[in-house]
Formats: C-alpha cells, sequence, structure tokens
C-alpha cells in the first residue's frame, strides 16, 4: 500500500475563549466540510490552546490548513508533524472532540506535544493524546 494519505499535527490558540456554542458551531461547520472532503480526525481544546489531527487526501488537507491559518478565532498557528502515511488513525471521526477537564491529563499531553523536540517524539505525543482522546470517547458509551 503506497503512502496515500497526509497526517498533520497542530498547534494554535484561541484569540478569545471558545464556550460551549462556539465550540459547537466550529465542529458542525468542520464537520460537515470534513465529511465532503474526506477529512478525519480530533481536536483538543485545553484553553486557550488548540491541538488538531488532521488526516485525508493531500490536496484536501492542504486547502484545509489554509482556511484554518485564515480563521480569525485562533493565531499562531505552527504545524508540528507534516506526514504521509497509508492508514487512517480517526476513520470514524469527521473530527472527533472531547472537552478537556482539570487532572484528567491533557494539560500535560498539549504541553509535551508542543515541546516534543523531534518528528519521533511529536508523533509519540501525538499518539498520547489520541489516546487521551479515545479513553475519553470510549468512557461515554460505558
Ligand atoms: C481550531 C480550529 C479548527 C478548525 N478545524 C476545521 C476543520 O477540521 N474543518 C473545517 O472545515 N474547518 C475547520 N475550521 C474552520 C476553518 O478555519 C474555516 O472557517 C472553515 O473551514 C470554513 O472556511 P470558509 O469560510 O473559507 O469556507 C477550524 C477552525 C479553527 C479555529
Amino acid at each position: 500500500m503506497t503512502d496515500q494519505l497526509t497526517f498533520i499535527a497542530y498547534a494554535s490558540r484561541a484569540t478569545e475563549p471558545f464556550d460551549h456554542a462556539r465550540l459547537v458551531e466550529l465542529l458542525t461547520e468542520s464537520r460537515a466540510n470534513n465529511e465532503r472532503d474526506g477529512i478525519t480526525g480530533m481536536l483538543v481544546y485545553s484553553d486557550p490552546d488548540f491541538i488538531q489531527i488532521l488526516e485525508g487526501p493531500d490536496a484536501a488537507v492542504r486547502a484545509l490548513l489554509e482556511r484554518i491559518g485564515r480563521d480569525p478565532r485562533h493565531t499562531d498557528v505552527r504545524i508540528l508533524l507534516d506526514e504521509r502515511g497509508s492508514e487512517r488513525k480517526y476513520s470514524t471521526w469527521s473530527m472527533g472532540y472531547e472537552p478537556t477537564t482539570r487532572g484528567d491529563g491533557s494539560a500535560e499531553a498539549v504541553a509535551a506535544i508542543q515541546i516534543a523536540p523531534d518528528d519521533a517524539s511529536t508523533r509519540e505525543s501525538a499518539d498520547a493524546l489520541g489516546g487521551w482522546f479515545r479513553e475519553k470517547a470510549g468512557a461515554e458509551h460505558d
């Protein structure tokens, strides 16, 4: 199998705090677009930090990144990881999201991925964040 998918992890900061209503609006818009464009992934918001993981066809992911880069709702967009691969990690999530809560490990995971010194440790931190997300998403159905 060739590496036909692009994987991006980026960090940014909200220009104004997102309350529940603004997050719902953002997620509704994002999920509809991503479904249309074949993009999957997840978003973590640990005020003021966003970490988003995007996976999908290269052209679609690049086009989305351009829109995201122009979005005034956040600033200081930094690409942490930009890779090719063949298998989605978030195939069932057009944009997975779980609220962060104090003491749930999310703040540490969000900090860790931002200071990871190289691609290998960034990938490891992205996977750790993915583990956090999956655990939260799974716990909802227990
Ligand atoms: C933190 C953050 C994450 C976003 N994630 C997505 C996303 O996954 N998909 C998407 O279509 N738009 C996402 N957006 C919104 C885009 O920036 C943009 O507003 C939207 O795609 C509509 O673009 P358009 O107005 O050029 O059509 C995100 C915005 C922010 C601030």
